[in-house]
């Protein structure tokens, strides 16, 4: 099967599904060369029933932290150690790629740098990285107050149309609230495009989301039928997401066509000199059209612009959604959050300066991602045999896995291990303000700020790899530190107005998941303006 795929005369349809019927077979034959490795076999049930993160934890605790998932033929090594994590993610990146992750995700993101093969992520990183530069997220907080502001005037309104017929409470799905204003955030932090999302609908918005709901469909479904020749032309869905793509990719274009005509050597001078605060549009696309020149491949571009809306929409939302729900469950937590608002900020809107000292409001964005990261889960392909290093519980000698096995990274096992956290499916932002030391773990450094001096938000390396909401090594997130300033502006500017509370119980906040962890049915909540007056 290996000759017959990698033909250069077969079709590239199917070159792709002997790809697959390859990887299946090789991982199936492949099971028994992980030796001793214990064995988990999954239900299809398992599949469909809850989420496939809750099981993946359940036998995490009964299995160890690296063991085997089996289904039927199709087999994946789940990882839940610090240490094995460290391994795959930063000691041996380069042994690794994105598999099946980057197989859904070509379609939509091309050469973009999360499913881009290593040549092109060597050579966009390095374009792009620099691009998110302190001074740049400086000149983004303006963004993340213009956009957080919007939401809070709709709700306003909304409250004074609610006071006019006697009430003084609003109930509103807080999920789709904060989608759109993501979606406001990353379209002019990203690109300088205005969705406009939070006040209207369009068919740009429509279309991003169209998009969104079928990269999810295809990371959950088994076959990607997807693939077959024709699928596009006669499965409904698959018209209407190549229809979709069609309507984005030619905002892309607009935008980049925009961008290189209107390229400036003024906004050029000021790029270099990193002025972005006296730049009109300081956005990444504006800074990779000026800095790089006009010689950029247009659809290179467009991959990568793509790549970053995609990945830095639905991550954020999940996140603000979150760290409501659990707020609204801790009245104290939320007083606290209050009362730091009021000292920091009085009435005033958020700037760089004091969201170093939003310090609350900054840990339960991290204490948020820590119970539900987004994605949940990691995946990647060995590229050849690696031998991974024993991990802390059990598997103190390490296993060999040969090229082609499938890797889930569970960042919710590890971000709720019982053997690194205190309570771990508890809400305490104040955790991290207290850290745990290593114990004398073998190969694990335990929890430690000075290894990140001057680092706003706990990350993976003050805990060597036991908290790790952005990844971690050569791929971790590029847009981690955007991410968490619009979080923590926009819940400092929500909290500073509002009081808010669960519509219903919080069991009835049904989880789904798809790349992110959401609600089945929206976030619905109780809003009303704060008591106190503000
Ligand atoms: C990669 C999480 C926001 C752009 C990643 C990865 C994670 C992550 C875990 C690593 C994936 C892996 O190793 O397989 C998040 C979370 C976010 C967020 C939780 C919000 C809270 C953003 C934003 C942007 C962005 C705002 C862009 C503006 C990217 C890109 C990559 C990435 C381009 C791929 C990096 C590479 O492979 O070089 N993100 N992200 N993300 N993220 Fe984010």
């Amino acid at each position: 099967i290996r000759c017959q795929s990698t033909s250069t005369k077969e079709p590239k349809a199917k070159r792709n599904l002997l790809d697959n019927a390859s990887n299946l077979l090789t991982n199936f034959l492949s099971g028994g060369s992980l030796g001793t490795m214990p064995v988990a076999e999954g239900a299809v049930s398992d599949l469909f029933g809850r989420p496939l993160f809750f099981s993946l934890y359940d036998w995490f605790l009964e299995h160890g932290s690296v063991y085997k998932l089996a289904f039927g033929p199709k087999a994946f090594v789940v990882v839940s150690d610090p240490i094995v994590v460290k391994h795959i993610l930063r000691e041996n990146a380069f042994s690794f790629d994105k598999g099946v992750l980057a197989d859904i995700l070509e379609p939509i993101m091309g050469k973009g740098l999360i499913p881009a093969d290593l040549d092109t992520w060597k050579q966009r990183r390095r374009v792009i990285a620099p691009g998110f530069h302190a001074l740049y997220l400086e000149a983004m907080v303006k963004v993340f107050t213009d956009c957080s502001g919007r939401t809070t005037e709709k709700f306003e309104k909304l409250l004074d149309g609610e006071r006019s017929r006697g009430g003084d409470a609003i109930e509103l799905d807080l999920e789709a609230e904060f989608s759109s204003l993501a979606l406001d955030i990353i379209g002019l932090g990203i690109f300088n495009y205005d969705f406009g999302s939070i006040t209207k609908e369009s068919p740009v918005i429509q279309a991003v989301y169209g998009t969104l709901f079928e990269a999810e469909h295809r990371s959950t479904f088994y076959i990607p039928y997807w693939k077959i020749p024709l699928a596009r032309w006669v499965v409904p869905r698959q018209r209407k997401f190549h229809y979709d793509l069609k309507i984005i990719n030619d905002c892309l274009d607009g935008l980049i066509r925009n961008a290189k005509d209107s390229r400036q050597e003024v906004d050029v001078e000021k790029l270099q000199q990193r002025d972005y605060l006296n730049i009109k549009d300081a956005s990444v696309l504006r800074f990779l059209v000026d800095m790089r020149g006009a010689d950029v491949d247009d659809r290179q571009l467009r991959d990568d612009l793509m790549t970053m809306l995609i990945a830095g929409h639905e991550t954020t939302a999940a996140v603000l959604t979150w760290a409501v729900f659990l707020l609204a469950q801790n009245p104290s937590k939320i007083r606290k959050a209050q009362a730091e608002v009021d000292s920091v900020l009085g009435q005033e809107r958020p700037t760089f300066e004091s969201i170093k000292k939003l310090e609350y409001i900054r840990l339960i964005v991290v204490e948020s991602l820590r119970l539900y990261p987004q994605p949940p889960l990691l995946i990647r392909r060995a590229l050849e045999e690696v031998v991974l290093p024993g991990g802390y519980k059990g598997d103190k000698d390490g296993y060999t896995i040969p090229a082609g096995t499938d890797i889930f990274i569970s960042v919710y096992n590890l971000h709720r291990s019982p053997y690194f956290w205190d309570q771990p499916h508890d809400f305490v932002p104040e955790r991290f303000q207290v850290q745990k030391e290593s114990e004398g773990i073998e190969g694990w450094a335990g929890f430690d700020p000075s290894r990140s001096p001057g680092a706003l938000y706990p990350n993976e390396i003050i805990s060597d790899f036991a908290f790790l909401p952005f990844g971690g090594g050569p791929r971790k997130c590029v847009g981690d530190q955007f991410a968490l300033m619009e979080s923590t502006v926009a819940l400092a500017m929500l909290f500073q107005k509002f009081d808010v509370e669960l519509r219903g119980s919080p069991e009835s906040v049904e989880l789904v998941t798809g790349a992110t962890i959401h609600t089945k049915n929206g976030l619905w909540c109780k809003l009303k303006r704060r008591s106190n007056g503000h």
